[in-house]
């Protein structure tokens, strides 16, 4: 695997890589077997894998929050060489951001719901550090979980308002064996954080009205953002000791 820090140096890699398939998972780095179900997938899909690791600082609102992001880049090189990715691409803010954010990409509808109505202007900062991660790497397929399903849906809105040729590839939820949606911010939470956590997912899942699933949340420790349906999906969002924690399921 090799380690590209630059655009100059991933615009010659790209030029070499021609018209071989290209798949393509950006992450922010804290890698975990979500990200790894992505990696996988785009590795059996394509004939080039690239993986981008970047914290990027645009879309958090919450100075601590991107403070405290579990991540380690050592642990996660690690765990793409094994994984058998191709290029690593980790910029730094100067080269992703040579006009300080002058420029963004802003959409006005569902980006300001669900989590966009609690995180100011967090999804202008996915959809601008992707388009820009898009025409760096210019892949074919680009790989996200389905857990930030908003995210998804915003990107696959993106894609399609600017004529961008590439396929959005939605990957399923991965969840540890007690139902908790694996994520980096997983780490942040206390022993005691971890064995409550689950019960999101699992009030999510029982045919309690959404007002009890709400009371359910609050009598667990949950202090909850929001318990949405929208979609036929319900959508929530809440902080265990300060933490963030979403999820998402289908509903009838
Ligand atoms: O889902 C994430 O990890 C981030 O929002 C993404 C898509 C890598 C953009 O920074």
């Amino acid at each position: 695997m090799k380690v590209i820090k630059t655009i100059d140096e991933f615009k010659e890699i790209r030029k070499n890589i021609g018209d071989r398939k290209i798949g393509f998972v950006p992450t922010m780095g804290g890698l975990h077997e979500g990200h790894l179900s992505l990696v996988k997938k785009s590795v059996n899909e394509n004939d080039v894998t690239v993986v981008s690791v970047y914290l990027n600082p645009t879309q958090f609102n919450d100075k601590n929050d991107l403070l405290t992001y579990p991540a380690d880049f050592d642990d996660d090189k690690e765990l793409l060489e094994k994984a058998d990715v191709d290029f690593l691409f980790a910029p730094t803010y100067t080269e992703m951001y040579p006009d300080d954010y002058r420029y963004k990409v802003t959409e006005n509808d569902l980006s300001k719901l669900l989590c966009g109505a609690s995180r100011p202007g967090h999804f202008d900062g996915v959809l601008t550090v992707v388009m820009k991660l898009f025409n760096i790497v210019k892949p074919h397929n680009a790989y996200f979980g389905e857990k930030d399903f908003q995210q998804l849906e915003l990107l696959r809105g993106m894609v399609k308002a600017f004529f961008m040729d590439i396929n959005i590839v939605a990957c399923p939820i991965v969840r540890e064996k007690n139902g908790l949606a694996i994520s980096s911010r997983n780490r942040k939470l206390s022993e005691k954080g971890l064995k409550t956590a689950p019960r999101l997912h699992e009030i999510l899942c029982n045919d309690s009205t959404l007002e009890e699933k709400k009371k359910e949340l609050e009598d667990a420790g949950f202090t909850v953002d929001y318990l949405t349906v929208k979609d036929k999906r319900l959508f929530a969002a809440a902080f265990l000791e300060n933490v963030r924690l979403i999820d998402n399921v289908e509903y009838k």
